[in-house]
């Protein structure tokens, strides 16, 4: 067989309707257009709806007219413009941590990571949910791996307790899982690392922007103060751009800014996203009370509304609704249900989920208006899923 034959997708289940790749014609207003058609947007990140933020687009364009479109640099070279700087040590403090270094995004973060700073006597200890991107990044490092279940506190100390033998101990886990939106015990796991002498990594890319009484994530949400572990985040989710970060002590930064292939290798991001940061940064710290109380007010009415017409929910304390779809077949059929009545969702299919464990994910933002949500909660009751 060729080599291009052998490149076969099974599309099984999605070779009669595919909900993936859409072709959108617009911004993410309210509402979207997919094909010449208007849709109601409960697919994307875009917690706060700032991705289309008159402020925020005006932000990228005086920072074109500034800087030009790139850099055409790795940060290390002519990429390090000054407003990198100014937002790396903002968002250091907004976190509440000493440093930060900004990456081209957060998967790009996440796989160059673990290979920077792991040997061959460490150990990493990882949540079995994680992220894609934090399971390349450990894959890459060689070293051993210990998986333990998920969000289970009692689990990962028998782990622990099991786990004396090596130089460092990791341990990984989301701070937000993203399929189901599910929150980790993250001060328990923070109190088991500093019994054990273990170094938490979080991953906080659906938690940045979002929890936390001002929205500055896990750290903030759970009272964790003096965090000596490792911080990322994807700035394309709740910050509305895009990128990534990797946040923590000075000492770790400064070494990676200098060891880390993925950020030293690769062109910094354009000017442009970072001065849309910047001005997202801005409007969080003016007003995140009030975008918040919106984005939880829709994940309540959505939530509550599935669950009166009879649908099981995945367990999950942030904005994030997740119909459980089961099968591969009935996820994709529920996600059909809601595009057919013009409403964009996120199906989760394997290898994103376990096989049998398909969800459907559904976010409102911030920006959706009031008469679209009323519009949502009489489908929801109107359809038969
Ligand atoms: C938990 C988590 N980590 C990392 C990433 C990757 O982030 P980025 O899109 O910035 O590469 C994502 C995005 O899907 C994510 O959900």
């Amino acid at each position: 067989m060729s080599f291009y034959n052998q490149l076969h997708i099974d599309k099984g289940a999605i070779e009669r309707f595919n909900p993936y790749y859409c072709n959108l014609e617009s911004s993410l207003t309210d509402p979207i257009i997919i094909n010449g058609q208007e849709f109601i947007n409960l697919a994307s990140n875009n917690y706060l709806g700032l991705a289309s933020d008159e402020r925020v687009k005006e932000a990228m364009i005086n920072a074109i007219k500034r800087y030009g479109a790139s850099m055409c640099g790795t940060p290390i070279a002519t990429g390090y413009v000054d407003i990198l700087k100014k937002v790396e040590e903002r968002l250091s403090k907004f976190i509440g941590l000493e440093d930060t270094a900004i990456f081209p995004s957060c998967y790009q973060a996440n796989l160059g990571l673990f290979s920077s700073i792991v040997n061959d006597k460490d150990l990493i200890i990882v949540d079995h949910y994680a992220h894609a991107s934090l399971i390349q990044g450990i894959r890459l490092t060689g070293c051993k791996v210990k998986p333990f279940l998920h969000n289970d506190t009692a689990h990962l100390e028998k782990v622990l307790q099991k786990s004396s033998d090596y130089q460092n101990i990791f341990v990984v886990t989301e701070s937000v899982f993203s399929t189901e939106g599910s929150l980790a015990p993250f001060e328990k796991i923070v109190n088991l690392c500093e019994n054990y002498h273990a170094i938490a990594v979080v991953d906080d890319s659906h938690g940045i922007g979002v929890i936390g009484k001002s929205g500055r994530g896990i750290l903030e949400e759970k009272g964790i103060v003096d965090f000596q572990g490792i911080y990322t985040a994807s700035l394309g989710k709740a910050l509305a751009n895009s990128g990534g970060i990797i946040s923590g002590k000075k000492e770790l930064i400064e070494f990676l800014r200098y060891s880390c292939s993925s950020l030293i290798y690769s062109t910094a991001l354009p000017p442009a996203v970072i001065g849309g940061i910047d001005k997202v940064l801005d409007i969080i710290e003016e007003d995140f009370e009030s975008i918040a109380a919106r984005m939880w007010r829709y994940k309540r009415l959505i939530s509550e509304c599935l669950q009166g017409c009879g649908l099981k929910l995945a367990e999950g304390t942030a904005p994030i609704t997740s119909i459980i779809g089961g099968s591969l077949e009935n996820t994709i059929a529920i996600a059909e249900i809601l595009f057919e009545n013009h409403i964009l969702p996120t199906p989760f299919v394997p290898p994103s989920v376990p096989p049998n464990q398909g969800k459907v994910r559904l976010i409102a933002g911030a920006d959706l208006k009031e008469t679209t949500m009323e519009k949502v909660l009489g489908i929801f009751k109107e359809v038969r899923f």
